[in-house]
């Protein structure tokens, strides 16, 4: 029953629709309408500057890491090094996941997942985190796709915790399938532009092409 509860709480959490109230209380627009239309980081990076991008960024991270941290609460998971807190963190951070795809405070339309995933990751595993950014920046510098660089980090998740980080929990291994299915899943439309030519490059990166 408490476990419920805190699922609850997470999803409620992974719920706040950071760059949806960025761009309505800062800037009076909504950022569903412009860019990408994604109610993420990368959007906000790309319609509202590097500045707004940030913030959401690090609020999208730190709700993930949070609802996995939210375990700790519960005295029995906190005392020991358990599997079944491990499980529990997953969980708790997947429903943030969940929240921030479909968020209860804005209308079910949110983002794709990729910051919240991260800070979960980031709470459980630190050193999968970091491999995960390792992935994620090589792909953004030969490609310039945030989000081709996001569906590799995704893969790259799964493969590093299938072979290499071999954890106990088969919750993990399914959970770290899941994740590039779904990262595969809410990219789509990334997909199909990439595939036009039509998707957005990072314009940073530009002095690759000098
Ligand atoms: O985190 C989302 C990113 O991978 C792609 O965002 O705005 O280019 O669809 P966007």
């Amino acid at each position: 029953m408490q476990e419920l509860i805190l699922l609850i709480i997470a999803y409620m959490l992974g719920s706040i629709p950071t760059s949806v109230w960025v761009s309505k209380y800062f800037f009076g627009i909504d950022i569903r309408d412009y860019g990408s239309g994604n109610a993420g980081a990368t959007n906000t990076f790309r319609v509202l500057g590097s500045k707004w991008g940030t913030l959401v960024m690090i609020v999208d991270m730190s709700k993930g890491a949070a609802a996995a941290l939210l375990v700790f609460l519960l005295h029995k998971y906190a005392a020991t090094d358990s599997l079944q807190r491990t499980n529990l963190m997953i969980g708790l951070g997947l429903a943030a996941v969940i929240g921030h795809i479909f968020p209860l405070w804005a209308n079910f339309k949110g983002g794709k997942g990729v910051a919240t995933l991260f800070g979960m990751i980031l709470a459980i595993q630190p050193a999968v985190a970091g491999c995960c950014v390792g992935v994620f920046l090589l792909v953004l510098y030969l490609t310039r796709f945030v989000s081709l660089s996001s569906i590799f980090s995704g893969l790259a998740f799964a493969v590093m915790i299938l072979f290499i980080f071999n954890d106990d929990s088969t919750f993990y291994r399914v959970f770290s399938i899941a994740v590039a299915l779904m990262l595969v899943l809410t990219h789509q439309k990334n997909i199909n532009r990439i595939l036009k030519g039509t998707e957005n490059k990072v314009p940073i990166l530009k002095f690759r092409d000098r």
